[in-house]
């Protein structure tokens, strides 16, 4: 694509067309590239054809050979084929293809991505005998018992009968002559149908063999499968099945749709890693290879062809064209062939005509000739709202009470919801949830997050560093910014705690504990469990203490398995059982023993035996000036308190512990999906600007300690709402308690985004260890994918990249948790009564990441952020779909939590094992 390549200007709309809406007129300066090539020929065998093919010009080509004009093609996504047999000779030959940037075709692809054009897939020759298979169709039906029909019609060119044959690995399984132009049938018996778990594919062959003694050879891999919809419920071989998908657009970060094989083989592996079953081609078909990729590993593929026209919606029309005759067959075009190219896949289990292009009279148009291609896949469309004329009802970004009052009224169609869960910059939040409600209504058969990717491009700064970019940052207006990077994968093709989340959300194995038993369900569809191992682990205090393995075995689909399963319970403190499914099984994208999914149960929680008295004695108090002054005689840590600000310094170790002092807060780096509660509730109220104004500091000594009362009012300018907050600290010889309470004035009582104390430690704290959810970044609506544990990793290592940096790195559920530099000093927060808490340590200020626009713009600091937060509020998909649901919401209402301080040393694990409770 020119404008990767440093050619033209990158442009980023969601929706609107970069030029003026004058269909089917494009700019008179039409970005034009001219690509040239010498082909050197042998000479061809007599009767040979010569075909010309392109998988995917974008979005208007002129071709040329030996200075003649050839042809030319749109449908920039779809394939297209000069035969050139006529002007090609041996020798060197001269292509020159000349393709324009924008042209009446662009109306038809207004998808939401970057604006740019060129031969982005491959070009090539191909050689045909002169007998040669113009077209073949084959499709599977089921028969009683294991037997399938297969259904062939073919065409041939100057052949007159054509060979087919069929194996399974090395066996033949069926071989019989076929008249061109004729249906012809075969049963396998004993077949071995093709799904998603278990995508088994027989070699077919179609030989034909010409009067001149070529033989030309097709080969196809042959997968059987079948679709069909009884009782509005889609079946694949008879049986049900939910796809649990992505929408994925072609995304590669330095060649952008020019997507490389190894890429594409990529995000297919990763997707299979992480219990992914189906993928929609967003918004438009993929290189061939995709789909013979899908056969190969086991994807079920919601096959969209290259039709949006949502750039109309801008001018309020958005089925302007949709709905005029004269764009018809340029509607029909696209379905028809994608269809032609692509249906011989068993991977396809629905069409999709296209993406947001309204309704009108060009898309029954399209349906149908879906219909003569291919009568027996369902065919899905969104804005046909109702299902009028397609076989599958479909929404997007429908919440989840919505999804549940569609399950609850289903529609005589079978339904998916072929986007949803927003992943843009930290997130989606919900899906758990969103999973229930699929699973309970047996008429919801599949869902796709939008979507795999995030678009980022990377570009190279002043200062030679690169960078991810999206919507703006190429000079580019109008843009719509960050709205590209929304994907659960970074651009640089690692996932993101999304994807992590997704797959725990949709582990096709569940394990479950109550009473001694443990029950392991299989929610596969087709296959049983018997590569399936559980390995429970008891954890005691998060410590695991012992470990058994259940082997289920031949569980079928649906069904499930039994085993009694008694733990030792700790005699004080915490019981946990941690259960992690393995396969055994040798996959393409997974060795043995790939985790499939883990899940956690609490067993039990015992009282502690209280902890007896310390022998660490009184402090000493004094004051100086404004300060109060207060030593600890065991550790020798010496505390101040500031009397007018009460703010606290703490030396340790001859180190200031403390690089900024506790403060209580509200606010947090906003993140994508919190957009639209900042723009309705948070950036009109100042909440980000909060002022704290201290109103008194008292302090008196209590039983060989020193209590001190700071009482603030945390409050934003302008209005006369805030939190009267109170913080108790109690100084005492063996460490530090803090009571904070608030309670709020004024009339703001809506969602914050978190309540929790900040503070800062120097920069060589930068070990982490911690009792609580992990290992991975979780919250309190993404929190599938973590269990308790005792965990240890870095500050660097938790802050996760996100292309816009924002909130990121929380650790739900803590019990305690301990920052430690490299010879194990530090300091250690605990939960105090009030139950655990979050935290988050961040590498940059909270200021430096709500400013940054680009990961470059952080700057290393000298010291660490550290959030420990009372309540932190979920995450949400409402960037584009679901607001925080209403049990993961913080409100700006009365709270009160404890936390106990202490300085450690000698590594966190003194702290850990001298004082976990
Ligand atoms: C959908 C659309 C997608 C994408 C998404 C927002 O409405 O189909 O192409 O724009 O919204 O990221
Ligand atoms: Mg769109």
């Amino acid at each position: 694509m020119w404008q990767v390549d440093g050619y033209g200007r990158l442009q980023y709309t969601d929706e609107g067309f970069p030029f003026p809406v004058d269909p089917p007129r494009v700019p008179a300066d039409d970005p034009t590239a001219v690509y040239r090539r010498t082909v050197v020929l042998p000479k061809a065998p007599a009767g040979e054809r010569t075909v010309l093919r392109f998988d995917g010009v974008e979005s208007y080509a002129e071709v040329y050979w030996d200075g003649a004009y050839v042809g030319m093609t749109k449908g920039s996504r779809l394939a297209a084929e000069f035969d050139v047999t006529d002007v090609a000779h041996p020798g060197e030959n001269h292509l020159a293809v000349k393709v324009l940037q924008y042209s009446d075709g662009t109306y038809l692809e207004d998808q939401d991505m970057w604006w740019a054009s060129g031969i982005f897939r491959d070009c090539y020759l191909l050689s045909r005998p002169a007998a040669h298979l113009a077209d073949f169709h084959v499709r599977t039906r089921r028969l009683d018992g294991d037997r399938a029909e297969l259904t062939l019609s073919a065409t041939a060119a100057g052949a007159p009968e054509i060979t087919w044959e069929v194996h399974d690995g090395a066996r033949p399984v069926a071989s019989r002559p076929v008249v061109p132009g004729t249906d012809a049938t075969l049963v396998v018996e004993d077949a071995h149908f093709w799904n998603p778990e278990d995508p088994h594919l027989y070699d077919m062959r179609l030989v034909v063999r010409g009067p001149d003694g070529t033989v030309e050879h097709v080969p196809h891999r042959l997968g059987l499968a079948e679709v069909t919809i009884a009782e509005g419920r889609l079946l694949l071989n008879g049986a049900p099945f939910m796809m649990h998908g992505v929408n994925r657009h072609d995304h590669d970060d330095r060649r952008g749709r020019a997507v490389g094989m190894a890429r594409v083989e990529r995000d297919l592996l990763l997707m299979k890693q992480h219990n992914i079953n189906a993928v929609r081609t967003a918004h438009y078909p993929n290189d061939p290879r995709f789909y013979e990729l899908c056969d190969r590993i086991g994807l079920l593929v919601v096959a969209e062809t290259d039709l949006e026209t949502h750039g109309f919606a801008n001018v309020g029309d958005l089925p302007r064209i949709t709905d005029d005759e004269a764009w018809r067959t340029a509607f029909t075009d696209r379905i028809e062939r994608h269809v032609r190219a692509q249906r011989n896949h068993a991977s396809i289990v629905m069409w999709s005509l296209g993406n947001e292009s309204g309704y009108g009279r060009n898309i029954p148009a399209m349906y149908r000739r879906c219909k003569e291609l291919d009568p027996y896949r369902p065919v899905h469309y969104e804005e046909d709202r109702d299902a009028e004329v397609v076989d599958v009802v479909s929404t997007m970004y429908s919440r989840v009470s919505q999804m549940n009052d569609m399950g609850e009224h289903p529609h005589p169609k079978p339904r998916i919801i072929c986007e949803y869960g927003h992943a843009m910059g930290n997130g989606p939040g919900g899906l758990a949830e969103y999973q229930q409600v699929f699973e309970r209504w047996e008429s919801i058969q599949g869902h796709f997050v939008w979507e795999w990717c995030d678009h980022g491009l990377v570009a190279v700064g002043d200062d030679g560093r690169e960078y991810h970019s999206y919507g703006g940052d190429h000079g580019d207006v109008p843009n719509n910014g960050t709205f590209c990077i929304d994907g659960l994968v970074f651009p640089w093709q690692e996932p993101s705690p999304g994807l992590l989340e997704y797959k725990q959300v949709i582990c096709p194995v569940r394990v479950t504990w109550a009473d001694g038993v443990c029950t392991v369900a299989n929610r596969r569809w087709f296959t049983d469990l018997s590569d399936a191992v559980v390995v429970v682990e008891t954890l005691h205090d998060g410590r695991v203490v012992g470990s058994r393995t259940l082997v289920p075995g031949a569980v079928p689909p649906g069904g499930s398995w039994r085993a009694e399963l008694r733990p030792d319970v700790a005699a004080h403190g915490e019981t946990h059982l941690t259960a992690r499914v393995l396969s055994t099984a040798a996959r393409p994208w997974a060795e043995p023993m790939h985790e499939l999914g883990r899940y956690q149960v609490a067993v039990a929680d015992r009282p502690r035996t209280p902890a007896g008295p310390t022998a660490a004695g009184s402090v000493t108090t004094g004051v100086e000036g404004t300060s109060l002054v207060v030593t600890a005689p065991a550790t020798g840590d010496r505390f101040t308190v500031d009397l007018l600000n009460g703010d606290l310094t703490w030396r340790s170790r001859d180190r200031e512990l403390l690089a900024a002092p506790p403060r209580v807060g509200f606010w947090k780096p906003l993140i994508d999906n919190h957009q639209q509660e900042n723009d309705e509730l948070w950036a009109p109220r100042f909440l980000s600007l909060m002022q704290t104004s201290v109103r008194d500091v008292a302090w008196r000594e209590r039983d060989g300690a020193v209590v001190v009362e700071v009482s603030a009012r945390i409050a934003p300018p302008t209005l006369d709402i805030g939190m009267a907050v109170g913080l108790t600290w109690t100084l005492a010889a063996d460490g530090v308690r803090l009571a904070v309470t608030g309670e709020p004035y004024g009339g703001y009582r809506d969602i914050v985004p978190r309540i929790g104390l900040s503070f800062a430690v120097p920069a060589e704290l930068r070990a982490v260890d911690w009792y609580g959810l992990g290992p991975g970044e979780n919250y309190p609506d993404s929190r599938a994918a973590a269990t308790l544990g005792r965990w240890h990793s870095t500050v660097d290592a938790m802050f996760t990249p996100y292309v816009v940096p924002q909130d990121c790195a929380n650790r739900g559920e803590a019990r305690w948790m301990a920052l430690t530099d490299p010879h194990g000093d530090g300091l250690a927060v605990r939960a105090a009564g009030s139950g655990p808490f979050a935290f988050s340590a961040w590498p940059y200020s909270a200021e430096a990441i709500d400013a940054a626009r680009h990961r470059t713009d952080l700057a290393a600091e000298d010291r660490v952020t550290v959030n420990v937060n009372h309540r932190v509020l979920g995450l949400g998909s409402n960037s584009w779909g679901s607001e925080v649901l209403d049990g993961h919401r913080v409100r700006f209402e009365p709270f009160r939590f404890e936390l106990d301080l202490r300085s450690v040393s000698g590594g966190a694990s003194s702290y850990r094992e001298g004082t976990a409770s």
